[in-house]
């Protein structure tokens, strides 16, 4: 894990081709700090993605730090083939319940820990767990597709989540994850967010590498990062 200060560009392999998923991973490498696997089980969400088969697959592929968005009903039954896959941190749904025994669950398991909020799912509802993940993880869409309209009203959790990882003296990333582009990821930077996840304005655009560049650098203009 990085330090907070630090701005992560997290590209969504979802927009991805999957029948050349190395080949497009490679492409962006030099921009990516963090891969983002969007697992979807057609249950929690309504479409079905990838699996941990496809995680180790890539593992063989890339060094990259790989940051697994689990949008599935049952991690608890998953996390150990995610963590065997090679997975780097698996990040999950508080919606679902059980969340103590969950981010207990991914620390005995050696992986990073991210918790996930759904973009109508209120700050109380997390705030207790702040302190005990690695990335609190708050979407600007609701899951389930790329390519969606970020949420605005989401930015004022993003701040609230801020004030309180500060309050807490805790280094939580927060990350957001849905229609982040140069126009709204600095608005999310602004609000406090560190991590930004981004499938369509990267993968689809014709030159993926360039589109994370430049995502980068309207975030770091709009944090006074150099
Ligand atoms: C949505 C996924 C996102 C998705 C973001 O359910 O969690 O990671 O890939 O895609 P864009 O950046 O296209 O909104
Ligand atoms: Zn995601």
């Amino acid at each position: 894990m990085r330090s907070p200060s630090e701005v992560l560009i997290c590209p969504s392999i979802l927009s991805a081709d999957f029948a050349t998923l190395a080949e497009s991973i490679k492409t962006v490498t030099p921009q990516t700090d963090w891969l983002h696997v969007d697992v979807m089980d057609g249950h929690f969400v309504p479409n079905l993605t990838i699996g941990a088969p496809v995680v180790k697959s890539l593992r063989k592929h890339t060094e990259l730090f790989m940051d697994c968005h689990l949008m599935i009903t049952n991690p608890a039954k998953y996390l150990p083939d995610f963590a065997k896959a090679g997975a780097d941190s698996c990040s999950i749904h508080v919606e679902l319940g059980n969340t103590a025994d969950l981010i207990k669950q991914a620390r005995d398991l050696g992986i990073g820990v991210g918790l996930v909020a759904n973009p109508d799912t209120p700050f109380e509802d997390f705030a207790s767990f702040l302190g005990g993940v690695d990335v609190m993880l708050l979407m600007t869409v609701f899951p389930g597709f790329g390519g969606q309209k970020f949420i605005e009203t989401v930015l004022p959790k993003i701040t609230e989540t801020a004030r309180e990882i500060q309050l807490l003296d805790a280094s939580t990333i927060i990350q957001v994850d849905g229609g982040i582009d140069v126009i709204n990821g600095p608005k999310a930077a602004k609000a406090g967010a560190r991590a930004f996840v981004a499938g369509n304005a990267i993968f689809a655009q014709a030159d993926p590498l360039q589109a994370a560049t430049d995502l980068r650098a309207s975030i770091d203009a709009a944090i006074g990062a150099s």
